[in-house]
């Protein structure tokens, strides 16, 4: 169990090597906000990370499906109650498909209320001739282009932390107040999805599921005292980067004496900070929060299943999820060894797929970008492979807004790259537009079906 090992401690990770970390100019004033963080209120509770935890063992038995997505990177620019509504919207709708067409429960589990940090390849960009820090999210700097701007600033921490309370407190409510209310199903169709092949897909379900309840009502069911119609359990999850951050808001929980991460109900360690001895790794393996690991195509597989024994030593379902994320035609060549090697392990591992960042590049147009039909076949690859090892496919790892966005190629609507420049605002990856979310959500539902 984590929490014998006796060298552990929120701040333990400092004795190790802390990959992806910005240089703070001014380490007092970073102390400060460090200070300041551990007095303020915990984001998410204990209790609900064990909640997550459980569903999480239930995706891990093969009996529900992971669906986590959200922006690649949060902006603290973004006009905040409509984005995120709509992207609330987005979510409920995949998750709606998938339950529907499926039969199968949907975890839900927002990339939300904390993804504000960036790993980068490099520590410095250059623009025509100028070199300045590289953009690390807006918990640490600006992406616009200027030497005061790229300083790394440790107030941000701060406004991470208050714009995380905010959107969190939103997403309780629209949540848990009325408004993920089944009989609210077709009210998350946006009038650009509605009109499109899959939105009118999705009203389809969506009057099938008006008609069911009406036939349970008619029936003389209650439906005013069945909770589970009225609300949704959404988490919130994001990559712990900055781990300053992550350890001031970690706390020491009264009912377990167990530690957890409060920043969010799950954390995931990138495909850039999964050293073995390194910081990253030594910090989250003392907290309980489920974890996630991303497994790109340069991991080894026995530094794969070292990870595991060292992050989760009790072989706990729902402690770790295996989010990977191979690039669609590298799937086929690398995750058969990885799921044996992790078979033999014992840990009972969700298994996940990222088909977004192994199929990134850059458009002609100077844009970075994915194409649909890439996300897809990574999609389509995971699910054969781990249906001929007998394994089950749990879940999708996406990169998604609410908006009409330009960002990835391809889709229904037919996203041209010299369509990218038209609406393209990501700060960070190309994220799918809602439209291309609900298409994807059928199209993952007709594999989790075959
Ligand atoms: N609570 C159930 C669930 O989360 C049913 C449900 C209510 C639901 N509102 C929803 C499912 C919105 C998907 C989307 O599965
Ligand atoms: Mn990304």
């Amino acid at each position: 169990m984590t929490r014998d090992r006796e060298s552990w401690s929120p701040g333990s990770w400092r004795a190790h090597e802390a990959a992806q970390q910005p240089t703070w100019p001014d380490t007092a004033a970073l102390s400060d906000v460090e200070a300041q963080l551990r007095l303020l209120p915990p984001l998410v509770f204990a209790g609900e990370a064990r909640s997550l935890s459980a569903d999480l063992a239930e995706v891990a038995a093969g009996r529900a499906f992971l669906l986590q997505a959200g922006d690649c990177a949060e902006s603290f620019h973004d006009s905040a109650a409509d984005q995120i509504r709509d992207k609330l919207k987005v979510i409920l709708q995949m998750a709606v498909a998938l339950t529907y067409a499926s039969g199968v429960p949907v975890v839900k589990v927002g990339r939300i209320a904390g993804q504000f940090a960036k790993p980068r390849s490099s520590n410095t960009e250059e623009r025509d001739g100028v070199v300045l820090d590289s953009f690390r999210g807006h918990i640490v700097n600006s992406e616009t282009f200027t030497e005061a701007d790229r300083v790394p600033d440790p107030g941000r921490l701060l406004e991470a932390y208050h714009q995380s309370v905010a959107t969190l407190n939103l997403l309780r409510a629209f949540t848990k107040g009325g408004f993920a209310d089944l009989s609210q199903v077709h009210s998350w169709n946006q009038q650009f999805v509605a009109s499109s092949p899959e939105g009118q897909r999705y009203e389809a379900i969506a009057g099938e599921i008006d008609r069911a309840l009406h036939f349970m009502a008619a029936c003389g069911i209650d439906l005013s005292r069945e909770g589970s119609l009225h609300e949704v359990d959404f988490y919130t999850s994001h990559e712990a980067l900055i781990l300053p951050y992550e350890e001031a808001l970690t706390r020491t929980d009264s009912t377990s004496g167990d530690a957890y991460d409060c920043s969010a109900h799950m954390l995931w360690i990138g495909d850039r900070t999964r050293q073995l001895d390194g910081a990253h790794v030594e910090f989250l393996s003392g907290v309980r929060n489920p974890i996630g690991l991303k497994v790109g195509p340069s991991a080894d597989v026995d530094d794969i299943t070292a990870l595991c024994d060292k992050l989760d030593p009790g072989l706990t379902p729902g402690r770790l999820t295996l989010i990977t994320r191979y690039g669609a035609d590298r799937v086929a060549a690398h995750l058969p060894d990885l799921i044996e090697a992790v078979g033999r392990s014992g840990h009972p591992v969700v298994w996940a797929c990222d088909p977004m960042h192994g199929n990134t590049f850059t458009s002609a147009t100077g844009h970075k970008t994915r194409r649909f039909d890439d996300i897809v076949a990574e999609i389509a690859s995971f699910f054969a492979v781990h249906r001929s090892m007998g394994t089950w496919p749990g879940g999708v790892h996406i990169e998604l807004t609410g908006d009409d966005v330009t960002e990835c190629l391809g889709g229904s609507e037919s996203i041209l790259e010299g369509d990218l420049a038209d609406n393209y605002t990501t700060i960070c990856d190309p994220r799918l537009n809602a439209r291309q979310s609900l298409d994807l959500a059928f199209l993952v539902a007709e594999q989790l079906r075959a």
